[in-house]
């Protein structure tokens, strides 16, 4: 029985399958390659190229594969793009995980581990976040992962499918071998944009606002390890396999770093001086999201091991000094 992983040649799905198969896990990949790349596959996949929102495409995959449960990372994420094209993310996001879920009751699979996003909760009222707290998204992009967390629900309601929501805070970091990491076109992301100095493609790097009401007046995040992520996902999916109940669980380190921090931590990585500039605030932007992730912790048994920020940036900064293009030299 093997597990079917969707969107695993992406960034923080290409990490899971890593860890699923050194957990001596079966897994089958689903990905349209459209943010993904081949590259990324583990070659101890087995691998189907399509897009969720093929029925007759997933409905092959189930027929083909003898699938235990699924674990949905197939979904655009670009927050300043969902703002400009709402639509595309209502189109991939909710219409292809609506499809998804009619193949999954069609074929009586009944688990699901699914990705989202601390976007859910917008500007939020405390920190840390807790998963109760009131959700109310500034972007289309947290929206529409919102809306998939309450079809699930409502799926759930009906047909008696379980499901476990892990609202990510930022994700980082590479897999410690090297092989693969993060690999955006284009990037948003900050710590591969600092990255981008030291490695020659940009000569300094904007700070998006100096004037958050924070200790050095630029934004705090909460920046989790990708393999930290990954190995969530394996507890979340083990949870359901165990007979658990659908449950949502914030995915952080429950610390936050201000965006100068991180930059202060990649000139230690790097040994780079790393010229910053300041720029005006970027829109959407929350000033603070850290996690409370003590419910993962104490249902799910997670523990991040890669929680230093230093360590993280020393992952990221081995992935992207030997692979300046990412994947590919073209995308
Ligand atoms: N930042 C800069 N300069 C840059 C890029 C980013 O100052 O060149 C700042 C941003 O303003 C933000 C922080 O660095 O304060 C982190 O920005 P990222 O773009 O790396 O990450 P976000 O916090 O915006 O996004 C993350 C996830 C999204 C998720 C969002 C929730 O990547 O998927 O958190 O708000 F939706």
């Amino acid at each position: 029985m093997a597990i079917l992983v969707l969107g695993g040649a992406g960034y923080i799905g290409s990490h899971t399958v890593y860890e699923l198969i050194d957990a001596g896990r079966e897994v089958v990949i689903a990905d349209n390659l459209e943010t993904g790349y081949r590259e990324a596959v583990h070659p101890a996949a087995a691998f189907y190229e399509g897009d969720i929102r093929d029925r007759a495409f997933i409905d092959s995959v189930f027929e083909k594969e003898s699938i235990d449960g699924v674990i949905h990372f197939a979904a655009n994420s670009l927050v300043g793009e969902s703002m400009t094209n709402p639509l595309k993310y209502y189109d991939n996001n909710l219409c292809g995980t609506k499809v998804l879920l009619e193949s999954m009751v069609a074929h009586h699979i009944d688990k699901i581990v699914f990705s989202s996003t601390a976007a859910t909760y917008g500007e939020p009222e405390r920190v840390p976040i807790l998963e109760t707290d009131h959700t109310d998204p500034t972007n289309c992009y947290g929206e529409t992962k919102l809306s998939m967390e309450k079809m699930f629900k409502w799926t759930s309601q009906a047909h008696g499918l379980r499901f476990v929501s892990l609202r990510y805070f930022n994700a980082c970091g590479a897999h410690v071998s090297g092989k693969i990491g993060e690999a955006h076109n284009p990037e948003t992301h900050l710590i591969p944009l600092i990255l981008q100095v030291p490695n020659g493609q940009r000569e300094y790097i904007s700070i998006f606002g100096d004037d958050y009401d924070t200790k050095d007046g630029t934004c705090i995040r909460d920046y989790i390890h990708v393999t930290d992520l990954a190995q969530a996902h394996i507890l979340a999916m083990d949870y359901l396999l165990e007979g658990g109940e659908n449950n949502i669980f914030n995915l952080g380190n429950g610390v936050g770093f201000t965006v100068k921090q991180v930059i202060d931590a990649a000139r230690a990585v790097t040994g780079h001086s790393i010229p910053e500039k300041m720029a005006p605030r970027r829109a959407g932007d929350p000033a603070q999201l850290i996690a409370s992730s003590d419910k993962a912790k104490n249902i799910l048994g997670w523990k991040p091991v890669h929680a230093d920020l230093k360590h993280i940036i020393e992952t990221a900064w081995n992935w992207h000094k030997n692979h300046p293009q990412g994947f590919t030299e073209e995308r």
